[in-house]
């Protein structure tokens, strides 16, 4: 048994370093010394429409790097992270800084493993029909229940005593960090958070990084919470014994997990901590920056990660492949497709113009847990088929590759998660970096507040409305 355990573990650490050793043969590009350097504001960039290419902060959290193909967090490399680390490390590490000591570690862990316990939550959640929402819609209204039972925000009591702030945004002076306001209202400040001398101090507390480990440990919860209610089961308590991963696993399905799928659960967890500048960790930090509160900035992540062009695309390469339903069908399918002119779920990146590392490891991972059964064997030819087509056909030229997307719906299936909860899983894991993101933001805070060119008419006579057509 305990050699059967280490046989599988070595077995997928080989496998990623497989992909690391097939990704630094490939890597090929520049360094991008633009998106790199120190710089002094205002800075010059040329940028697209949605923001592309415009730089909106620095950053010390993470890099990706699209033209090489490579992702680092906070300078450790993703593929020895999921090689050599946990998730918890991931988080701890995104949050303060650096790695945790043996120590730091056993400190952090017993913190998430206090606040994975929300029974109060799982209680409202179990009063709503969840059956009829979507799960990502009710992981918000679950993150809202936390910061209604976590915060102290909303109580008339506290609130009344708190000065008023002027909410008109241009009324804020925009490069003054807020002062002087009580604790109720930005929960955000917290001037040692990183990698704080008492450890144990930093994490506790309501405001500021106490509230982000919170989250952590608390949305595998609710989202394995909101799962089995949808299924008409009831939620299962937490198990502490067991790892982040191993406990979520084991809260959504009911079984204690084998050591191989808590570990496979916890690199994909690490792989989908942190992104840069992605839609939903700008969607938190554009919501933090008016210096509203990490629940809400985090709802605002889970808001942004639920469209099929973010974090919903990997349940859309299920349904796409399921679709399709064999390799023979592959081409005519995709030709239709073509002819439509539809996108293919999975593949393509606003960043990545090489293959996303991430898709380097899940691919291989799915293959090997898709190896067993013959459904998902079925599937995985599906999938790699396709993306042999994609890749003759339009990808080499645009450079459209594989996105992380593409394999994690295939992993998660054999896993034995249903697919309407791969999205939450998604915002199981990225909350870490969005709220280490956030954190660093509000350090030098300055709300968002981007232009549009306006293109509409000038001078128009108003019309009474009786005398319109
Ligand atoms: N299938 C077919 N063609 C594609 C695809 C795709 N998946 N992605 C991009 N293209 C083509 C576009 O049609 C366009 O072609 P054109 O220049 O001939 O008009 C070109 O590649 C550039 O595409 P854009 O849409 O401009 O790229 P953008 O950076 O705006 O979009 C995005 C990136 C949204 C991810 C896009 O590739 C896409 O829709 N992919 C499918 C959905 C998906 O997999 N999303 C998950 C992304 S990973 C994540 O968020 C976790």
């Amino acid at each position: 048994m305990a050699k059967q355990k280490a046989d599988d573990l070595t077995m997928i650490q080989d496998i990623i370093l497989n992909a690391k050793e097939a990704a630094q043969k490939e890597i090929d590009g520049n360094a991008e010394p633009e998106f790199t350097q120190k710089i002094s504001w205002p800075v010059d960039c040329k940028v697209g429409p949605g923001l592309e290419g415009a730089i909106a902060c620095e950053t010390e959290i993470g890099y990706v790097n699209g033209s090489m193909g490579y992702l680092i967090y906070r300078g450790y490399d993703i593929f020895d992270l999921c090689a050599y680390s946990s998730f918890e490390e991931v988080s701890y590490l995104l949050l303060f800084g650096e790695l945790p000591s043996k120590e730091e570690l056993k400190e952090f862990k017993e913190s998430l493993n206090e606040y994975r316990h929300l029974l109060d939550i799982k209680r409202l959640l179990m009063s709503f029909p969840l059956e009829n929402m979507n799960p990502m819609a009710a992981l918000r209204l679950g993150i809202n229940f936390m910061r209604h039972k976590q915060t102290y925000r909303d109580q008339a009591e506290v609130v009344s005593k708190a000065e008023s702030i002027a909410t008109d945004e241009d009324s804020i002076a925009m490069e003054t960090p807020p002062r002087g306001e009580r604790k109720s209202i930005y929960e955000f400040r917290k001037k040692q958070y990183r990698r704080p001398k008492n450890v144990q101090a930093g994490l506790v507390g309501s405001e500021g990084v106490g509230s982000c480990i919170r989250l952590i440990a608390g949305l595998p919860t609710i989202v394995a919470a909101i799962a089995r209610i949808r299924k008409g089961h009831l939620p299962i308590e937490p198990d502490t014994s067991l790892t982040l991963a191993g406990n979520f696993l084991y809260m959504l399905t009911g079984e204690k997990p084998t050591p191989l799928a808590e570990r496979i659960m916890d690199i994909c967890l690490i792989l989908h901590a942190d992104h840069g500048m992605n839609a939903s960790t700008f969607a938190a930090m554009v919501v933090a920056s008016t210096l509203s509160d990490v629940y809400s900035s985090v709802e605002a992540g889970v808001a942004a990660l639920n469209g099929p062009l973010h974090g919903g695309a990997n349940e859309q390469v299920l349904l796409m492949l399921n679709q399709i339903g064999s390799e023979a069908n592959v081409e005519p399918w995709f030709a239709q497709m073509m002819k439509k002119k539809r996108k293919i779920m999975g593949f393509g990146h606003r960043v990545y113009k090489a293959y996303d590392p991430r898709a380097r490891i899940l691919g291989p991972l799915a293959k090997m847990i898709s190896a067993t059964t013959p459904e998902l064997r079925d599937f995985f030819k599906i999938a790699q088929t396709l993306e042999k087509v994609v890749n003759k056909s339009f990808g080499k030229d645009k450079n459209i590759f594989p996105n992380v997307d593409y394999y994690s719906g295939l992993v998660y299936k054999a896993l034995n998660i249903d697919h309407e909860i791969f999205t939450p899983i998604f915002a199981v894991s990225r909350v870490s970096g969005w709220c280490a993101r956030v954190l660093e933001y509000l350090e030098k805070n300055r709300i968002f507040r981007p232009r549009a060119i306006y293109n509409g008419e000038f001078n128009k006579k108003y019309t009474p409305i009786n005398k319109r057509k």
